[in-house]
């Protein structure tokens, strides 16, 4: 028997919440625009897979062993999560190479969990918390974990979460905000359809079916690369999964998962984020450990834009020399399409295009905050609906400001790069959730930009 979640519907939607980070600390970027960007970037472990990862070690009593972990607030948030529930984590990376960022190696072993509450105000600080409900049942036979908040980029439902859940035979209720699920007789493989591409409820289902019993099948399954970076350390860990990195995910559950080695696949949205801003100063980097097959979406767009790139031996090339910025529309689309974690990076880009270009945003609705602080410095951008239409100009003026999420702050300081004059970009602890020394890797290549404390 199949399940379409679309028709399991459970009403459980949140309103995306502000994000407030353990770290908030109230630092600022200092940026002052109009240097070209020349030299090397190393491209850290991407987020968005070490985050599913660092949950994936719930799965097994034996040791998960994680190489090339970044080093950023939202991983820091997670593990603080995980050892409520009793993860034990030692570290052995070693960070003292200057030019060289090899990432962290992480043994996280959760021998028992001691706890299969995920409390509120652990969850509500980062969305990707929530993942923790599909092992939890899984591995457990219940789980309480608290309705999550996450970057305010709009209303973000877990409907498809619970609902792929129950296909697989957690029983779910809501209670006092907290998603409470019991599965006192294990999960049982199912058929689950997903009639909306969703990272996060391809994840949860996914690291569930590794631990239950029989075949499950996930059609309409996210294709985002850090979804095959998970599947690939669950096959590492004993399960069989066939279909990685397409839309249908067959994962054959197994009655205990074993430890494994696993390195977390280079940050896709980190790589085109740093491409962006040399592709808006001009200049010529080597963005090192970073793959084109990621992003080709948005190095075609760069491309066309008049940025060349090419693949060399150690990461990818991004270079604009003399040509300008030509204008060019893009649609946020799931993998392999542009990513909406690069829209606003695009749009800080766009806005000094020689010309006019329209930038639809197809996943999350009001993922724009960035619009009006990009016009502080002297874009010029109309929004209607879900899209926003930016006629170049010759000039971008530095000013204060400030973004209510990771991907819009990271926006600004690309504009505030190519701007006249000094910006300084406020609330840096957005930045710090998911962009590892990012003044650093900047001013090595040349970027007059420096993070201010109070
Ligand atoms: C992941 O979020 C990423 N987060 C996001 O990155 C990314 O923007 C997003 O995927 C899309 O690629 C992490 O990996 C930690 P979704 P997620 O479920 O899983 C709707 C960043 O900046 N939806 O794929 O939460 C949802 O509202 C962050 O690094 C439902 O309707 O995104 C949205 O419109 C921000 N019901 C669409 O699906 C559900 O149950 C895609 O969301 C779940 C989602």
């Amino acid at each position: 028997m199949g399940v379409d979640v679309s028709h399991a519907a459970i009403g459980a939607s949140v309103h995306g919440q502000q994000i407030n980070t353990e770290n908030s600390s109230m630092d600022r970027i200092k940026i002052i625009g109009g240097r070209k960007l020349h030299g090397t970037i190393p491209i850290s472990g991407a987020k968005n897979a070490a985050l599913p990862l660092l949950i994936t070690s719930l799965l097994t009593p034996d040791m998960l062993t994680l190489k090339n972990v970044p080093n950023l607030a939202d991983v820091n948030l997670l593990l603080r999560i995980l050892r409520n529930h009793g993860l034990d984590l030692t570290i052995d990376g070693k960070r003292a190479a200057p030019r060289n960022y090899p990432g962290e190696t992480f043994h996280l072993s959760a021998r028992d969990i001691v706890d299969t509450t995920a409390p509120y105000e652990m969850v509500a600080k980062m969305r990707a918390s929530f993942w923790v409900l599909g092992p939890l049942i899984a591995r457990c036979g219940k789980a309480r974990v608290s309705m999550p908040g996450g970057c305010a980029i709009g209303t973000r439902p877990v409907d498809l979460h619970l609902a792929g859940l129950k296909a697989l035979g957690a029983e779910i209720d809501i209670d006092g905000g907290d998603v409470v699920a019991a599965a006192p007789n294990g999960l049982t493989g199912n058929r689950v359809v997903f009639p909306k591409v969703s990272v996060g409820a391809t994840i949860n289902v996914l690291l569930a079916a590794a631990l239950a019993r029989g075949e499950t099948v996930i059609e309409n399954a996210a294709r985002e690369p850090e979804v095959g970076d998970v599947a690939t350390c669950l096959v590492k860990m004993g399960a069989k999964i066939e279909g990685i990195g397409s839309s249908t995910l067959h994962i054959e559950g197994r009655h205990q998962l074993e430890g494994a080695v696993h390195s977390v696949l280079p940050d896709r949205i980190e790589t085109g984020t740093y491409a962006m801003a040399v592709a808006a100063t001009g200049g010529d980097v080597v963005l090192e450990g970073a793959r084109l097959d990621l992003l080709q979406a948005a190095f075609d767009a760069l491309g066309e834009a008049g940025a060349e790139i090419s693949e060399t031996e150690t990461g990818v090339r991004v270079r604009r020399n003399g040509s300008g910025v030509a204008p060019v529309s893009i649609e946020t689309q799931p993998f392999p399409g542009f990513p909406t974690d690069l829209q606003a990076q695009f749009m800080g880009l766009m806005s000094k295009a020689d010309g006019t270009s329209v930038i639809r945003e197809t996943i999350f609705e009001n993922r724009f905050m960035h619009v009006q602080e990009l016009v502080r410095l002297g874009a010029d951008i109309k929004l209607h609906g879900d899209a926003a239409t930016i006629k170049g100009v010759a000039e971008l003026h530095g000013a204060q400001v400030m973004a209510t999420d990771l991907r819009a702050s990271v926006s600004l300081v690309i504009a505030g790069l190519t701007a006249e004059g000094e910006t300084t970009v406020n609330r840096v602890y957005h930045l710090d959730r998911g962009f590892e020394r990012l003044e650093e890797k900047l001013s090595r290549c040349g970027a007059e930009i420096e993070r201010v404390s109070d």
